[in-house]
């Protein structure tokens, strides 16, 4: 299993499965980890922190159990998130990233440790248009921090340069052992912008996904870089 603070290297390359095929899941799952990707991203929503329904812990256990090898990482774009915390510990995530805009200072740092006592690493996210400054009290208690490149709620959006100064305040900020993610219209034609900027995980839903399964291999090279 991928050590999250510690990995074999850098940059980590995530499909998020949401412009997954969902009736070919486990298939297209274990297409992309065959063709170099490192994790894989899974976008819960809950129709109420953001305007859609995706998936639960259901779909979280059914991969862990085909792809027992397989780091999970579990973006919550949820207003509960610490209502979760439970399911995905049972349906075997090994990372939960919970939104500063519903639980950020003492707030954030309690969720944190309720998901590392949960055995899972805790990872907060944040939003375009929320100040960077937000982060300050949560950023030392987690393993990653996630900024979001696009408002939540669909995939297949353009990415918003905006962002890369939050990216350069987080990495600024952030210890050699914590990860910095970026989510939302990373592309290969973005890509080396965003690791300057300090990202070290590149999440990917249509760029990967989008294309035919034989050229996936190739998006993942390049988003990874040289
Ligand atoms: C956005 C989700 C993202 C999204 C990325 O609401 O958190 O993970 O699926 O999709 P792309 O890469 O297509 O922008
Ligand atoms: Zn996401």
């Amino acid at each position: 299993m991928l050590d999250i603070r510690h990995p074999p290297r850098l940059p980590l390359v995530a499909p998020s499965i949401l412009s997954a095929d969902f009736a070919r899941m486990g298939e297209e799952c274990r297409g992309v980890i065959e063709a170099g990707a490192d994790l894989l991203h899974l976008d819960v929503m809950d129709g109420h922190f953001v305007p859609n329904l995706t998936m639960g812990p259901r779909l979280c256990e059914d991969l862990r159990r085909a792809m027992p090898e397989t780091f999970l990482d579990v973006h919550l774009m949820v207003t509960d998130p610490g209502a979760y915390i439970g399911p995905f510990r049972d349906a075997g995530a090994n990372l939960l990233s919970f939104h500063v805009e519903v639980a950020g200072g003492e707030e954030g740092e309690t969720m944190c440790e309720r998901i590392r006592a949960a055995g899972m690493s805790p990872a907060v996210a944040i939003n375009p248009g929320t100040p960077a400054e937000a982060l300050e009290g949560v950023l030392g208690h987690v393993d990653m921090v996630l900024v979001m490149s696009v408002v939540p709620g669909f995939s297949g959006q353009r990415f918003k340069d905006e962002v890369l100064d939050t990216t350069r305040w987080a990495r600024e900020r952030l210890r050699d052992d914590q990860r910095l993610e970026m989510d939302g219209g990373v592309c290969p034609d973005n890509a080396a912008r965003v690791r300057e900027a300090g990202c070290d995980v590149l999440v990917a839903a249509s760029a990967i996904f989008g294309r035919p399964p034989a050229q996936r291999g190739d998006v993942i090279g390049r988003l990874r870089g040289g």
